[in-house]
């Protein structure tokens, strides 16, 4: 099971959007997709929760959830979405089980202050160091043409790290969020400028996926450690 962490210290940053959006992607690409939501505030899980039939199915995974329904379903895919504070203990757990860690920024001083720090302590793990997870960045809510944009454009380029996407800002991912669904399950005419942005995510998942990039042991799925779903 391919595991994509999603993480940053600030609130607002566009972690349950992006997790929501990328499970809707994975799955209108018929893949098997598990949601692990460890935000008490349970946004990717109220989504779920309000996610019609019609659309493909994803999963969540909670102390509540049936392991043998899970195991039938058979998910190739684990996105977790996490709160704006995780303890050093969580996110080195975390590490130990992600693939690929996803790190959304909003276009502000503020946002751009407190990720330069995470990435830090990010590069700190020891998994991260060697490799073996990858960290990519995603630009929250950006309109290419401001100010703000560009300075979070300079600033993930000081960074090093690889540039995944800009999410552009769109009233579609609250109506999305409200709705239960991701731009993906919308119909292509009123989303084609937004499915373009999230080209390269694909790209890039791919590439990770094709590295044979394997989280450690990815048999059976299990919860984290309690202290996780804590906020500090
Ligand atoms: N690309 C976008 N365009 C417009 N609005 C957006 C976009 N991305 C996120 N939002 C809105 O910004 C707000 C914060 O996003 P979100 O809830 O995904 O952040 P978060 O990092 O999960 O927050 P928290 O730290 O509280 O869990 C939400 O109201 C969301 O609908
Ligand atoms: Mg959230």
């Amino acid at each position: 099971m391919f595991t994509i962490l999603i993480a940053n210290p600030k609130g607002g940053a566009g972690k349950s959007t992006l997790t929501t959006n990328i499970s809707g992607m994975l799955a209108s690409l018929k893949q098997r997709v598990v949601i692990m939501d460890l935000d008490k505030q349970q946004s990717a899980t109220n989504w779920l929760a309000r996610r019609p039939d019609a659309f493909p199915k994803i999963m969540s995974w909670t102390e509540e959830t049936d392991m043998g329904e899970l195991r039938q379903f058979g998910p190739q895919w684990m996105v977790i979405d996490t709160h704006a504070r995780l303890r050093r203990a969580d996110r080195t757990y975390l590490l130990s089980r992600a693939n690929v860690v996803l790190v959304p920024v909003n276009p502000s001083v503020f946002d751009i202050e407190a990720t330069a720090k995470f990435l830090i302590k990010l590069h700190q793990d020891a998994r991260v160091q060697s490799g073996a997870v990858s960290i990519g960045l995603v630009g929250s809510r950006t309109d290419s043409r401001t100010r703000m944009a560009q300075e979070l454009s300079s600033f993930f380029q000081r960074s090093g790290l690889p540039v995944i996407m800009y999410v552009p800002d769109s009233v579609l991912y609250p109506q999305c969020a409200r709705d239960g669904v991701s731009i993906f399950d919308l119909p292509r005419a009123r989303t084609e400028q937004q499915i373009e942005a999230w080209a390269p995510l694909i790209a890039w998942l791919k590439t990770n996926v094709a590295k044979g990039k394997t989280a450690a042991p990815t048999a059976a799925p299990e919860m984290p450690q309690h202290g996780v779903v804590e906020v500090a």
